[in-house]
């Protein structure tokens, strides 16, 4: 019998009938099966239970960081040349072919740190994941909006990441915890003084930069193999916000940034990014004071100008938060012909760790969802099976044969696309060693006397508050570091703090490998 409350269909409503999974028909979505009106409900309530127990598994873990974060869709269109070059003589991948060639891109900008629902004007890195969906394969450049990152070598990540989530006692993110870490981490000192500086705050994602950070390999037709870096720069300018205009944002709306983009391509006004490359030969480039793979470098541009190979926009929000920005996924292992990796340490380490949290995240079959799927190339492959299989791709004219090789049909290898590569030879003992150009402070210090003034003023004042939460062992050792990046940061950081060069001189020892006689005369004179 149907309540008073299910009204059922009304004369004239052509909406689609509500179904159970089933295909069943539901007749009422009010109440449940019970034993009379007031009485116990039956087990065997399927569309009941379906319907709650599909609800309570609803979640599924958020990323273990980016968790917050907005997808969009567009594409991306080839200029055919870097710079005034044809862009052939250097990479033979097809979304940089031709000119004019548009690709299918889907990104999603993020912040790092917080939970799903977390400020989006946290100062925090942002992420900017590209995924290219091309007829040779998708292609994902996961990079951030800061050019650098804290450290060069995978292994530190979890400890990095760790640092900087909230505290495992009290769940809330402690300053003397991140910097109790990066005092003990020379080379985070680039990228403090980028996230620190008004660019830590960036006003919305579509007035940021993105940056590939790690050196990634182009392959032109010959096997010819250069060492590149990437950088998006948007059309619509370059914006940031101040410790107290966020504080104003967050006190607003803790999920501005989505609102904007989305907002901007509802009314049709789409954000574009201008894609740019720097290149150089494949080598080691001991003229360089750093080592090219070292992903707390920057290439100055003097040198390795970046030059534009085509422009992106993006004109489509998501049909369904869930399914394309909560269930997509990024990943640097996912090249293309034309593409490669470098042995940039840091990028064979993210290159396990993407699909390998992605199996757990979402599935071991995440790559047959729609929003991942290679949906502009043929996808073969004999992968059978698993948790939520949604479909079985093509395995040619033999159904039975999901195995290769075989004389009875089933898939074939591809042809190698050309002779192999030439890049360098590289012989060595397996050993633990770092990089041995360290080379810690340096750019560190250029970015810093690169910053107007105004800019300056509010990295002393934002490191200030920081490290007047810190313990003061961690205070001394983060002056320490200053001072080595630049005289002037350390000595006005240190002054708000009370210390001076002749409190920390002591502490030499903490980054021996970098130092230089001329550092040890310009620290001794500070003291
Ligand atoms: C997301 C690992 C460094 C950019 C993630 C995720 C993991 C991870 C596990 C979550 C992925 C998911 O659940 O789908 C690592 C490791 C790193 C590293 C192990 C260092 C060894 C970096 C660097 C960048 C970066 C240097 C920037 C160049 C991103 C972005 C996302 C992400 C943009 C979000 C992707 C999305 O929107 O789904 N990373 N990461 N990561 N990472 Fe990294």
């Amino acid at each position: 019998m149907t309540d008073v409350s299910s009204k059922g269909p009304q004369p004239g409503d052509e909406r689609p009938v509500l179904t159970n999974r089933q295909g069943h028909p539901v007749h009422d979505n009010q109440n449940q099966r019970t034993v009379g009106a007031r009485g116990p409900a039956t087990l065997e309530n399927y569309q009941f239970l379906e319907k709650i127990s599909h609800f309570d598994r609803e979640r599924i873990p958020e990323r273990v960081v980016h968790a917050r974060g907005v997808t969009a869709f567009g594409y991306f269109e080839a200029s055919g040349y870097l710079g005034e070059e044809p862009i052939s003589r250097y990479t033979r991948a097809v979304p940089f072919s031709e000119p004019g060639k548009r690709t299918d891109v889907a990104v999603r900008f993020s912040t790092v740190i917080g939970g799903r629902d977390s400020s989006e004007s946290a100062r925090d890195p942002r992420g900017f994941a590209v995924k290219f969906y091309t007829e040779r394969g998708n292609w994902d450049l996961v990079g951030n909006d800061l050019a650098v990152f804290f450290i060069r070598d995978a292994i530190k990540f979890p400890d990095v990441i760790h640092a900087l989530k909230p505290d495992p006692v009290t769940f809330r993110q402690e300053p003397n915890r991140i910097l109790d870490f990066m005092s003990q981490t020379p080379e985070c000192m680039h990228m403090l003084v980028n996230l620190f500086s008004p660019r830590g705050i960036p006003s919305d994602y579509r007035h940021m930069q993105g940056f590939g950070v790690n050196t990634y390999k182009w392959v032109n037709q010959r096997g010819e193999t250069h060492l590149v870096k990437y950088h998006w720069m948007p059309r619509q300018g370059v914006r940031s916000m101040t410790e107290e205009d966020a504080a104003v944002m967050q006190g607003r709306d803790l999920g501005h940034a989505t609102k904007d983009l989305q907002n901007a391509i509802d009314r049709g006004d789409f954000p574009e990014w201008d894609l740019l490359v720097q290149i150089m030969t494949d080598d080691e480039h001991p003229e360089l004071d750093f080592d090219p793979l070292d992903d707390t470098k920057v290439w100055p541009e003097d040198r390795f100008p970046a030059l534009p190979v085509g422009r992106m926009v993006l004109n489509r929000n998501v049909d369904n938060f869930f399914a394309e920005n909560e269930q997509i996924s990024f990943g640097t292992g996912v090249l293309i012909d034309g593409l490669d990796f470098s042995d940039d340490k840091m990028l064979v380490g993210r290159t396990f760790s993407y699909s390998d949290t992605q199996r757990y995240r979402v599935g071991p079959n995440y790559l047959q969802l729609p929003v991942n799927q290679a949906k502009n190339a043929a996808v073969h492959t004999n992968q059978r099976d698993g948790l939520m299989t949604y479909h079985v791709d093509g395995q040619g004219e033999n159904p039975h044969v999901n195995y290769e090789p075989s004389i009875t049909g089933g898939l074939r290898e591809a042809e190698y696309p050309t002779q192999d590569e030439q890049g360098p030879m590289i012989s060595g003992r397996v050993t633990r060693t770092r990089i041995p150009r360290t080379n810690d402070y340096k750019q560190a210090g250029q970015r810093y006397l690169l910053m107007e003034q105004w800019e300056r003023d509010d990295l002393v004042r934002n490191f200030t508050t920081l490290l007047a939460q810190c313990d003061r062992p961690i205070q001394d050792r983060m002056v320490w570091h200053l001072l080595m990046v630049e005289d002037d940061l350390g000595l006005r950081v240190g002054a708000g703090l009370g210390i001076g060069p002749e409190d920390v001189l002591h502490l030499e020892p903490l980054a021996s490998q970098d130092l230089t006689d001329e550092d040890r005369e310009r620290l001794s004179k500070l003291g």
